[in-house]
């Protein structure tokens, strides 16, 4: 017998059955969550831009900080799709409510069959479930992605530690400018146990030590200027090397921070994941496929 004379047969079982999500319906849900999940993951590398920024000796804004970012933003962006629709289908949902004999059991395609279907009404059903699928995809994720052993970790924190050494260079000439004050300042109060209160007219009140170092005269700034750095680049060289662990906890911990947008309370069955739900549109959405 030929396979067209078989036809007939095939399609006219195709009304008994509910669409599986395939295709259209498979791409659909992956990038409805994938979109869902933009706002509490940009939140994520938000507040770890900000945390970095704490660590940094400069504070560079959390725009700059997120430029340096940008590798694991990128391998997110790129690793996300696949890692969801393989977390909710094959995993989870299985398309067509088949046994492994290729027969639909007793009580399918309804919800409660034996086998969880991949139809759109079995997602609806199972919506915790799927709900979770998505949280725990996106949290595992970040929580790879920030895997100090790769490449792409290790461009992160060159672009981080090159940034924290140009600006210990600027903050460097910056303290060139305030640190001899200080010195200078000291000296005179040593000078001043001995002479009187010299100069003290300019600098006597609280708005004018603000501003001192304008009032001040440039030559003693100069000239003390001339030892500081020797005596401020071994700490700030330091605080550099401190900067490599600092920025692997803070990123080790990027996707707690997913758990806190999300509302998480740790306990798999009973997690409503109250800002992570979309439970209204997305099972609206999700019953838009046929
Ligand atoms: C969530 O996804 C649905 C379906 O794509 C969309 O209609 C809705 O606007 C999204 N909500 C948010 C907050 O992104
Ligand atoms: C959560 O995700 C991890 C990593 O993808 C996976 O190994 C684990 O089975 C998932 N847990 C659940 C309950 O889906």
């Amino acid at each position: 017998m030929r396979f067209w004379s078989l036809l007939p047969l095939l399609f006219a079982t195709v009304p008994a059955t509910v669409s599986a999500c395939e295709g259209d319906c498979m791409v659909g849900v992956t990038n409805a969550w994938l979109g869902n999940y933009t706002s509490p993951v940009n939140f994520v590398w938000l507040k770890v831009a900000q945390q970095i920024s704490d660590i940094m000796p400069g504070h560079p804004d959390t725009q700059t900080v997120l430029g340096y970012l940008q590798p694991l933003l990128t391998a997110y962006k790129k690793q996300a799709y696949q890692g969801m629709e393989m977390a909710i289908f094959p995993n989870y949902f299985h398309g067509k409510c088949l046994d492994s004999d290729g027969n639909e059991p007793d009580g399918c395609p309804n919800p409660d069959c034996p086998i969880v279907c991949g139809t759109p009404g079995s997602l609806v059903h199972f919506y915790p479930k799927l709900r979770f699928i998505a949280y725990n995809q996106t949290y595992h994720l970040l929580q790879s992605i920030v895997d100090s052993e790769t490449d792409t970790y290790q461009q992160v924190e060159q672009a981080i530690m090159n940034a924290a050494a140009s600006d210990h260079g600027d903050r460097r000439r910056s303290y060139s400018r305030i640190y001899p004050r200080v010195l200078s300042d000291a000296v005179n109060v040593g000078h001043n146990n001995k002479a009187s209160h010299s100069g003290s007219g300019s600098g006597s009140s609280a708005a004018g030590r603000d501003s001192v170092p304008a009032s001040r005269p440039t030559d003693s700034s100069r000239s003390a200027s001339l030892g500081s750095p020797k005596m401020l680049v071994p700490v700030f060289l330091k605080r550099a090397q401190d900067i490599k662990p600092a920025l692997k906890s803070v990123l080790e911990q990027a996707h707690g921070l997913l758990a806190n947008a999300c509302g998480a309370d740790g306990v798999e069955a009973t997690n409503g994941l109250p800002h992570c739900s979309w439970e209204v549109i997305m099972k609206e959405f999700i019953l838009s496929y046929p």
